[in-house]
């Protein structure tokens, strides 16, 4: 049987490096407070790139790697829940500066899961023999929807983009795949956008910045990333001892603790950098992953699994084999 195989990688970050010391001077916080809640003592926040620049630097870096040329890719996924703009999608912004003629090109809305999603997405195209070459981005300017007046939640964000090229194989890639939703949860995370303003509309519109019931979002984070390891492992046939590493989505290194405690399993095995990047919503699982092929943790032959969760609310979780 055909698998998506991920053969291309590539991340990037703005250059404006953020250290917990200047959230101090705008909000009620403290470097001990967020490292000890969080794990994070820095983020990259954008000067004014959006998400469509960073979303081409990680793609061009992916393309690179995979030694395809623009001209060759079929698709074009971008994750994302903060776009340029509604339309275009920034997936067909990318298109264009990429000189990507031959992709169909399209973003998905799917939280912090965006990513998983969108591979999902792109690995269905692949395996019934629609689609050749795949790239998948998950993008985010999220500090462009950061409330930076509320404590609660402007120390956990930041800014960047991850990519990776799917390409069809008989010998490896994509081994199992799940992805779930709960609508009826979705007050629990939220990014209001557009609302009805017009001549028979008189109430004032909400803002468009982030909310979040962070309690809340952390019991089901544990259990959604714990269901999804749970499914791909089933589902692809493993055991948890034949996973080489989980990449899982980088909200707070406690929630990643708890996931690795209640399964009883070595907590080691799950990559963090959340210390440096914050959360990037759907940009922090490629942009780990491509930090950990450039740092030699990750060799041909090895599983993983790719995990996340978010808005919507929504999970989902890869099996790869690399
Ligand atoms: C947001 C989060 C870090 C808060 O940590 P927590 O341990 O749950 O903290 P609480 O919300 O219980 O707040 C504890 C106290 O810290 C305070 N606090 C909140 N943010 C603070 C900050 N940045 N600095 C200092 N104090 C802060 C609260 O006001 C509260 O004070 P109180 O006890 O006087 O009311 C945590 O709940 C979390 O990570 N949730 C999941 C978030 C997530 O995954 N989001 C992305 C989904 S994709």
């Amino acid at each position: 049987m055909i698998k998506a195989a991920i053969t291309g990688w590539g991340g990037y970050v703005p250059n404006n490096q953020v250290n917990n010391h200047f959230l101090t001077t705008i909000v009620d916080t403290s470097d001990d407070w967020i490292k000890t809640r969080t794990g994070i003592k820095t983020r990259y926040i954008s000067t004014g790139e959006n998400t469509s620049q960073l979303a081409l630097k990680a793609a061009a870096q992916a393309l690179k790697q995979s030694n395809l040329e623009a001209a060759d890719l079929d698709l074009i996924i971008v994750a994302t829940v903060t776009p340029d703009s509604f339309t275009p999608a920034t997936a067909c912004l990318v298109q264009a500066e990429l000189g990507a003629s031959k992709a169909f090109a399209f973003d998905v809305t799917a939280g912090c899961s965006g990513f998983i999603y969108g591979l999902n997405i792109a690995a269905s195209f692949i395996e019934n023999g629609k689609v050749k070459n795949a790239l998948v981005i998950g993008a985010e300017v999220l500090t462009k929807v950061t409330d930076w007046t509320d404590r609660n939640t402007c120390v956990l964000f930041g800014d960047g983009a991850g990519a990776v090229v799917l390409q069809p194989s008989y010998y490896k890639g994509i081994l199992a795949s799940y992805c779930g939703s709960a609508g009826d949860k979705e007050g629990l995370l939220t990014i209001p956008a557009v609302p009805v303003r017009n001549p028979f509309v008189s109430e004032q519109p909400a803002a468009s910045v982030i909310s979040m019931q962070g309690q809340k979002v952390f019991k089901f984070a544990v259990k959604a990333m714990r269901k999804s390891i749970d499914k791909v492992l089933e589902d692809g046939n493993c055991k948890f001892a034949d996973i080489k590493y989980v990449i899982p989505h980088q909200a707070n290194t406690r929630i990643i603790d708890f996931v690795a405690r209640k399964m009883r399993v070595d907590k080691q095995k799950f990559y963090r950098n959340i210390e440096s990047l914050g959360n990037t919503s759907a940009a922090t699982i490629p942009l780990a992953f491509n930090e950990m092929l450039s740092q030699g943790l990750l060799n041909k032959g090895d599983k993983i699994i790719m995990v996340g969760f978010g808005g919507g609310l929504t999970w989902g979780a890869v099996l790869v084999e690399l």
